[in-house]
């Protein structure tokens, strides 16, 4: 799978952009404020549905602009599929081939983007809510029942709070509890087989780019030494003052643990964004095996926070990755990825071919 052919009108400051792609590795240089995130960030919203940054639709429509539109040919296998995602202020419209497609969960079976950019840091120092998102996009990608799991967990959980909030009836509540456990323990199995998958590359790549050894911790989002049925029995008294499930895989969630001590509260910024880093791609190599030739990844400035030998390592453990690269510099020299199949200069929202 490879994006060969990307249009961008009217998206952050790129007024309007139409990039012929190569399937291996692709950098776009220009000074500061030139754009360069911006061009990673629409990369990203084709495939994903959102943005890396912001939540915000206004801020990624172009100033005085009302809409923004973004293209993508996927080419896999021989076919070629057309992405399509557009945004006005308030809502995102997503086409795959010509038809409205279901969700963003369907742009990622054609163009799955992963990022790794100065802010990865967060990854690791915000609250757990990224890294359950972490999680679930890697078991996504191993593991076909995932979606459909995770889905019948959210409308179960979805169902049970609003019964807890409404407050009556007591037995409405508790007529979600079979579907809850039934679909969260799934959930759960589904998760902790993907981290044993997922943990001899981690330890690998954490090795590698640390020097030192790496590990997660996985928490179900229950007390470990109960079962999720005895946590949640336990927790129902609580869950109907407040009306809201206090326990269950929605509070999952992993700890990343670098020489024995959570990392969050030990390394060094720079070390941040190499274990990060190893997070993310530890899962891309474990997708390639699954799926070779399918990965895609964005590195934005991987120059930032790391000293020349850091960076050296990290773009080693990429360059080894069968995966579709868009890097973004301020300076062409970029060392250790060799030389772009495609080079681009970006310069006041414009992006040109170099020639
Ligand atoms: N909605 C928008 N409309 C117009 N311009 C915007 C919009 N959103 C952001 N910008 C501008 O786009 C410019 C480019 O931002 P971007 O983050 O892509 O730069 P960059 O090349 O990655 O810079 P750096 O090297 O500093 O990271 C900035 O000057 C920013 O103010
Ligand atoms: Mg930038």
């Amino acid at each position: 799978m490879s994006l060969a052919r990307l249009e961008i009108a009217e998206f952050r400051c790129l007024e309007r952009a139409c990039l012929a792609l190569d399937s291996r590795y692709n950098l776009f240089v220009g000074p500061n404020a030139s754009g360069k995130t911006s061009l990673l960030e629409a990369i990203f919203f084709l495939g994903r549905g959102r943005s890396f940054r912001t939540r915000r639709l206004d801020r990624l429509v172009r100033q005085g602009q009302d809409a923004f539109r973004i293209v993508g040919w996927v080419e896999s296998g021989g076919r070629t599929t057309v992405l399509g995602v557009g945004g006005d202020r308030r809502s995102t419209e997503i086409r795959i081939g010509g038809a409205p497609a279901g969700g963003a969960g369907e742009l990622a079976t054609h163009f799955p983007p992963q990022i790794i950019d100065p802010e990865i840091h967060k990854l690791l120092e915000e609250g757990p809510h990224r890294r359950r998102r972490y999680l679930d996009w890697g078991v996504f990608h191993v593991e076909q029942s995932f979606l459909e799991t995770w889905q019948r967990y959210h409308r179960a959980l979805r169902q049970r709070n609003a019964a807890l909030k409404a407050g009556s009836d007591p037995g409405a509540a508790k007529a979600w509890d079979p579907e809850l456990l039934a679909a969260g323990r799934r959930l759960d199995e589904i998760r902790r087989s993907y981290l044993a998958l997922l943990e001899p590359t981690l330890a690998e790549f954490g090795r590698r780019l640390l020097g030192l050894p790496v590990s997660l911790a996985y928490h179900a989002g229950w007390p470990a030494e109960e079962t999720f049925e005895a946590a949640l029995a336990r927790s129902t008294e609580r869950d109907r003052r407040y009306g809201i499930t206090h326990v269950g895989p929605h509070r999952a969630d992993v700890t990343a643990r670098v020489d024995g001590h959570v990392a969050r509260e030990r390394v060094s910024r720079g070390q941040q964004k190499l274990l990060a880093s190893a997070l993310t791609l530890a899962q891309l190599a474990v997708q390639e095996v699954r799926a070779p030739g399918s990965g895609a990844l964005l590195l934005d400035d991987p120059a930032a926070e790391l000293d020349a030998d850091n960076l050296g390592r990290l773009l080693e453990v990429v360059r080894e990755l069968h995966v579709q690269l868009f890097v973004t510099a301020l300076r062409p020299d970029l060392p250790g990825l060799g030389s772009p199949g495609a080079l681009f200069h970006v310069e006041q929202g414009q992006v040109r071919p170099a020639i």
